[in-house]
């Protein structure tokens, strides 16, 4: 009788969600799901290490997500909408927080975490993981869109890096006309189609002085400022400008092109930084970073981007992921992610922390660029709005589509989900 007690109450604190081992005294795995790491030293193994040996009986393993944001969204909704997601700690990119929260997939964290607990992080990553007044993540690692130039062809030609769209173009123009080198491209940014591009247009879009959603929520508020960006960005790859394969880059393959010398200047999130600058790099220390061009000067924001860690709701052990959670977020380990895996802390202070300056003197201005930088609308509805326009914008890249059409049918088609949404 007392055995079978025993049972129903195990069985009762594990549905409760507040049993923090199974049942007997064997060691709790804990699994952590995470993108690769691309810098020079994956510091995860011994992080992991590092928890576990400070919380006996518990084991860490990480598990790969796949490679672009929109797989690793895939994966998760497939996997968080059964009972049992088979993982405990997920890095979650910023953009999905509302999302989550909303399908009940997340630990909501509001009464664990005190506010204090947030104050060091920059303000906009603590604004990305609340959804509804509720904290449901950690910021974990930060990103904006910046522009990376070779500064010593922009000094051979005696070029400041451009501030407008305009002068980017024409910095282009004068380089490859006196490089006389075929292989020398332009500007590389994303332009495939998936989230990467849906940010690079985003980013145009503020350059032009507009953006996707109005504040009462009405899509393309300003069609004819939209129409333009669009132009500009088809423009780029009409012209040569950008070479057309930049309508199947990401962010990998548009960094290999520019890490290899092979274009003056790339749009792409801090991380960049560490593999250019790495030893055995064709282009170490010739490489600057600059905000992104305006339409006009000072008009140019970069989108900003990174990852939180949330708990899933389905976890059997809140206590000890909300632990490990701590852990990675935390001071050390941000600090050892920034030099080990070129992932940027969301604690503010470490932009300024001596060691880290010394390794990557960008720092500081790196700071002030994720201070700049804006945000992608703020919606649970964030992934539909994304991979509803991702299919014209590509279309217009591809110049199957003119941009007012592009437009016209993004606004028809979101108008409509979007409202049977509401
Ligand atoms: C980076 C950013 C993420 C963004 C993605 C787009 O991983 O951190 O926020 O959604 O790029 O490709």
């Amino acid at each position: 009788m007392r055995g079978r007690r025993a049972v129903l109450l195990a069985a009762l604190l594990a549905l409760a969600g507040c049993a923090e081992r199974p049942p007997g005294d064997g060691p709790v795995t804990l699994v952590f799901k995470h993108a690769r790491i691309l810098g020079p030293a994956d510091p995860f193994p011994g992080l992991l290490a590092e928890f576990a040996a400070a919380h006996p009986g518990v084991r860490v393993t990480s598990e790969s997500l796949p490679w672009s944001s929109d797989e690793q969204h895939q994966f998760y909704v497939i996997n968080l909408e059964g009972r049992s997601p088979g993982f405990d700690v997920m890095m979650l990119d910023v953009i999905w927080v509302p999302e989550f929260a909303r399908a009940g997939w997340l630990l909501d964290l509001t009464d664990r975490v005190r506010p204090e607990e947030l104050a060091p992080h920059f303000a906009s990553t603590v604004a990305a993981a609340t959804w509804a007044g509720r904290v449901w993540a950690l910021p974990w690692n930060m990103n904006v869109g910046l522009l990376y130039y070779r500064a010593d062809l922009l000094a051979k030609y005696g070029l400041r890096p451009p501030e407008t769209w305009e002068e980017l173009e024409a910095a282009v123009r004068t380089i490859r006309a006196g490089e006389r080198d075929p292989r020398l491209e332009g500007y590389l940014w994303q332009g495939k189609q998936y989230e990467g591009m849906v940010v690079n247009v985003l980013e145009a879009l503020w350059a032009n002085g507009t953006r996707l959603l109005g504040a009462d929520g009405a899509v393309f508020p300003e069609p004819a400022r939209a129409v333009e960006a669009l132009a500009h960005l088809r423009g780029l790859l009409a012209t040569g400008v950008s070479p057309r394969w930049v309508t199947a880059a990401d962010e990998e393959l548009s960094r290999r092109a520019f890490g290899d010398g092979r274009a003056v200047f790339l749009r792409n999130w801090p991380y960049v930084l560490d593999l250019v600058e790495a030893p055995g790099s064709a282009v170490r220390g010739r490489v600057g970073l600059a905000p992104l061009p305006g339409r006009v000067r000072g008009a140019g924001a970069g989108s900003t981007g990174g990852s939180h860690l949330g708990i899933s709701r389905g976890t059997r052990h809140p206590d000890l992921a909300l632990a490990l959670v701590r852990f990675l977020t935390g001071e050390r380990a941000q600090r050892a992610m920034a030099t080990g895996a070129a992932l940027y802390p969301t604690r503010t202070a470490l932009y300024r922390d001596p060691a880290l300056v010394a390794r990557n003197r960008w720092l500081p201005r790196i700071h002030d660029l994720m201070l700049a930088g804006r945000p992608r609308p703020v919606t649970p509805s964030y992934l539909l709005l994304s991979t509803t326009l991702q299919p014209e914008l590509s279309a217009v890249l591809v110049g199957l589509k003119p941009p007012a059409r592009a437009i016209a049918d993004a606004r028809r088609r979101l108008d409509y989900f979007l409202a049977s949404r509401r």
